[in-house]
């Protein structure tokens, strides 16, 4: 049977997405998902969606919600690609901006998907190993077709030296797709390299997974120099993006305010929680975003995984080298990380 599967295909470690129980009773701190509801400007958008809109296709180029994008980053409609899910701009500008014999680069630790979608692809991998307390390293000379760097870093929740991420836009010599995931959780992020108008290589991704809380949604955007979206579009399905999400998105798009009041109380929960770690002995990486990556005193992380999890709160565990001593913490309501913190 195997013989009609492809061989890349049939050796592929698919990726393994966070886990989403049905149990309604669970502390869910395991995917980065937003623990406030998105704005009532997108409760009114559904309740007013009829059914009978579906009979149509909706807009193959989503263009008021592009429109928004553009007036939001200050950038022209053709800056910007809308996709479902950022995931999809990933798997997007593997094939966009890789030829068959390319390559792929990424940091080790970051996103587990970016080696699977090189995998998918069926292009050489070409991992960077960040050096010790998780930080900046390039190894003289790097190549590879594109890099996909992300930016705070995902798991490790930290930003990057903004000299170090803007120096290498500008030498690399491939596409540079800078993964703003939790860029609004951040007090930088590198929008900026995407729009500069000699910019030939650098693209800038967000989703709406985190901050505006509709991971449930599926939608993403991607900023950057023209040629590089054109491309983009050409090869995209001819409707990415369903009517709702491109009616939902635009809603929540018309209510910065509520992304920006749920993004405070995020960083302040972050905070506190990071003061409650750190005085119970774990050591707590700096985060730029809506969780943490901690380390218990005795480094036996998958204890604590496991004894979180006995009592209904689900937190993520990467086994491995690097990542296996530490934890990746969502940042919940006030509440559930009072709960974690009772476990602990
Ligand atoms: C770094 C990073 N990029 C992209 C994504 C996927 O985002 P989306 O839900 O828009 O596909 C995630 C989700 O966890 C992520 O952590």
């Amino acid at each position: 049977m195997s013989t009609y599967i492809a061989q890349n295909v049939a050796a592929l470690q698919a990726y393994t997405p966070g886990e989403q129980p049905q149990d309604r009773g669970i502390i869910k701190l395991n995917t980065n998902e937003n623990p406030y509801p998105p704005s009532p400007q997108v409760a009114a958008a559904l309740a007013a969606f009829t059914a009978e809109r579906l009979r149509l296709y909706p807009d193959p180029n989503a263009s008021a919600l592009r429109r928004r994008i553009a007036e939001i980053h200050g950038c022209r409609l053709e800056q910007v690609f809308a996709g479902n899910g950022s995931d999809e701009i990933l798997a997007l500008a593997t094939r966009a901006f890789v030829e068959n014999h390319g390559s792929i680069g990424y940091f080790v630790p970051s996103y587990s998907l970016y080696p699977v979608l090189a995998d998918i692809r069926g292009v050489e991998k070409r991992p960077v190993e960040l050096a010790p307390g998780f930080t900046w390293q390039m190894p003289a000379a790097y190549r590879a077709s594109l890099f996909l760097l992300t930016t705070p870093n995902a798991p490790t929740s930290m930003m990057y030296e903004r000299a170090a991420v803007t120096s290498f836009c500008r030498t690399f010599d491939g596409v540079v797709l800078l993964d703003e995931a939790y860029g609004d959780f951040a007090p930088d992020n590198f929008m900026d390299l995407a729009l500069a108008p000699h910019n030939t290589n650098t693209l800038v991704m967000r989703t709406f997974s985190k901050s505006f809380s509709l991971a449930g949604l599926r939608l993403g955007y991607v900023i950057g120099p023209v040629p590089l979206i054109e491309a983009l579009y050409k090869i995209k399905d001819s409707y990415n993006l369903d009517m709702l999400t491109q009616v939902v998105g635009l809603a929540a798009l018309n209510d910065l305010e509520h992304m920006r009041t749920n993004t405070r109380r995020i960083q302040a929960t972050r905070a506190r929680l990071s003061a409650a770690l750190a005085a119970r002995g774990y050591e707590v990486l700096p985060s730029a975003t809506n969780f943490l990556f901690a380390r218990p005193p005795d480094g036996d992380a998958k204890k604590v995984f496991d004894q979180l999890r006995s009592q209904k709160i689900f937190v993520r565990y990467f086994p491995g080298p690097r990542t296996g001593a530490y934890l990746r913490i969502t940042i919940g309501t006030d509440a559930e990380i009072d709960a974690l913190l009772a476990v602990i």
